[in-house]
């Protein structure tokens, strides 16, 4: 007898692992446990041994017999159920998962950009809550009892007195209340108004600025928004200010920037005037000064207030707001 049991078993075990189909460990049986098979073969062969080694050696070849006809029923078995033989084997040449490190979400980095444009032009950055009172939200910003602002429509009322602010401007007057001037800050934040389409989302971010001092004038606003536009965007983006209106500035202004799309020409995104309004502005409004007891006489100031999303989309020309806030991760990893 040439090969021991042990011979066997390894060289049956090891076919087997390379066996991929039933037809082939079909064939592996045949070969080792059919009527000429290698199993049936030494235990033919048994008589020929020495009568003391008959009884161990017959065990032992009877007990492979059955561990090599289980394994390959078994072996069968696992590939009809559609399982893989390798199902717990490690595939090193699997291309791995990528693990993407977390970032910013874009309105945060334009927020942040925002304020790091105004941080070096000397402003201190503020913030305030999210809820306010009617005084702070309206009152003491100088808006009418009947103003079209205080209505239901645009308003998110949390009681008969108090809001959702609908606008960073409250920040004005909690500074002003706090500080004596010279005041030079900006404020970021949340707010929220009842609206919602292609460019409004119930609550989206704004950031407000304010500059009071002796001899503060509108070249001040413009020079300073200037300053912000050219490094928001570029040099050769100019500005346009527009006659305007709100309770809290006199003169107010709008600000729109040259269309960073079409540069003027006309294009669907600035509704073929080639102009794209990003902020208001103006300059505080004595009533407003009053309300927190600065001294009229002598002290002028401007505010301004931007939409933070409005801004994102200009410059990533993005154009839904909803994009910002349905947390699409393939969206949110191009930032
Ligand atoms: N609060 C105004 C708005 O939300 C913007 C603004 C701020 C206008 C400061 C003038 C001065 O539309």
């Amino acid at each position: 007898m040439e090969q021991t049991i042990e011979q066997i078993k390894t060289s049956a075990l090891q076919e087997l692992e390379k066996a991929s189909d039933t037809e082939s460990i079909q064939a592996l049986t045949l070969k080792y446990l059919g009527r000429k098979g290698v199993v049936t073969q030494y235990l033919r062969n048994i008589s020929q041994l020495p009568v003391q080694a008959r009884p161990v050696a017959g065990k032992a070849a009877n007990e492979l017999k059955q561990f090599l006809d289980n394994s390959f029923k078994q072996a069968i078995e696992t590939i009809e159920s559609g399982l893989s033989l390798s199902v717990d084997q490690l595939d090193v040449s699997l291309p791995g998962r990528t693990v993407y490190a977390g970032s910013y979400h874009p309105v945060t980095q334009v927020m942040h950009q925002i304020c790091d444009i105004f941080a070096r032009m000397g402003f201190d950055v503020a913030e305030g809550p999210e809820i306010e009172t009617d005084w702070y939200n309206f009152e003491a910003l100088n808006f009418p009892k009947n103003h079209p602002a205080r209505d239901m429509q645009d308003t998110f009322f949390v009681t008969d007195n108090m809001v959702l602010r609908t606008h960073t401007s409250p920040l004005q007057i909690r500074i002003m209340e706090k500080q004596q001037p010279p005041v030079q800050v900006i404020a970021p934040g949340k707010v929220f108004r009842c609206d919602s389409d292609l460019t409004h989302t119930p609550m989206f971010h704004q950031v407000e600025g304010l500059l009071v001092d002796e001899n503060v004038s509108f070249g001040d606003l413009k020079g300073v928004l200037t300053a912000f536009v050219h490094q928001m965007f570029d040099e050769q983006t100019s500005l346009r200010f527009r006659p305007s209106f709100f309770p809290f500035t006199e003169p107010s202004a709008e600000v729109d920037i040259l269309c960073v799309i079409c540069r003027g020409d006309g294009c669907r995104v600035c509704s073929h005037t080639g102009w794209l309004e990003v902020l208001g502005s103006g300059m505080v409004h004595p009533a407003v000064f009053e309300n927190v007891h600065y001294d009229t006489q002598k002290y002028t100031g401007f505010a301004f207030g931007m939409g933070v999303e409005r801004i994102a989309m200009l410059k990533y020309r993005i154009d839904d707001i909803r994009k910002f806030f349905e947390n699409d991760i393939r969206f949110l990893h191009q930032f």
